[in-house]
């Protein structure tokens, strides 16, 4: 029986966290990243201990290298680290919230890529998470559907440069995740009960609906340079 190892980037929360979850099993080894020891050592518990962990700020280009010098070969990436900016009406978006998502969320999950590369398993998969608000043409997204759009552009271009390796991305849509938690309680109810009235399904996603999008793609080893949107249906219907 041969044992595979998954290492998740923002594995201690939400989407990350149910990825975990999801993969580890008897031949699926899993090692779960994040910034707090804290968040980090309940999501290891809630894992059952079975789990590698390592803290560490992905923004950071030396604490990367560091963490993938250290973990020896794997086969399989997900990159779940969150960026959080650029939302709002276009008017008054401050245009220095597109570069902060930019150093927030793409620098880091293309930057643990690279580090990654000499010892990631050209057999193996890096799954990439967007977000369908680079999908759909709704109002106050301008700012942060720019800064996922840029994951869409390159996935297709890494899977044929870095081919055998499988590049993929998941674009989820509205996921109940500590992600929202910017909102208050009230607040995040509304716009959930928002969305889910927009959403085709009915409801707003649970993080283990996308987890269930991302095994797919690290399993099936057919896929590669795709977007994998998992909505509910909202991109139609936004
Ligand atoms: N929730 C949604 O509705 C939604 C929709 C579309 C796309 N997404 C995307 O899905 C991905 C996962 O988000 P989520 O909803 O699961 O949010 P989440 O619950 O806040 O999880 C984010 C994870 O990333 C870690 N993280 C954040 N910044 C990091 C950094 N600089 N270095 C290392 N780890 C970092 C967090 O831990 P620490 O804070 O301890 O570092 C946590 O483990 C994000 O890329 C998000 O943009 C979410």
């Amino acid at each position: 029986m041969s044992i595979e190892h998954c290492v998740i980037i923002g594995g201690s929360s939400g989407i990350g966290l149910a990825t975990a979850k999801r993969l580890l099993s008897p031949t699926m080894k899993v090692t779960i990243t994040g910034r707090s020891e804290d968040k980090l050592n309940n999501a290891w518990k809630s894992l059952g201990g079975t789990v590698g962990k390592a803290a560490f700020d992905a923004t950071k280009p030396d604490a990367v290298r560091h963490f993938f010098d250290g973990l020896g070969p794997f086969d399989h990436l997900v990159l779940a680290a969150s960026g959080g900016r650029g939302l709002g009406p276009f008017a008054t978006l401050d245009l220095a919230d597109i570069g902060s998502g930019v150093d927030e969320k793409i620098k880091p999950q293309l930057g643990c890529l690279q580090a990654a590369l000499p010892t990631l398993n050209k057999a193996g998969s890096v799954t990439f998470i967007s977000a369908v608000s680079a999908q759909i043409a709704a109002p106050g997204i301008a700012g942060i559907g720019a800064i996922n759009g840029m994951l869409l552009t390159v996935v297709p271009i890494l899977a044929v440069e870095l081919k055998p390796l499988r590049v993929n991305v998941v674009a989820p849509g509205v996921i109940d995740t500590p992600w929202w938690d910017f909102l208050s309680g009230e607040e995040q109810q509304a716009v959930f009960a928002e969305y889910a009235g927009k959403t085709p399904v009915g409801r707003i996603g649970r993080a283990e609906d996308v987890a269930d999008a991302i095994a797919f793609l690290v399993s099936n080893g057919f896929m590669t340079g795709q977007v994998l949107t998992c909505d509910g249906g909202l991109r139609f219907a936004a």
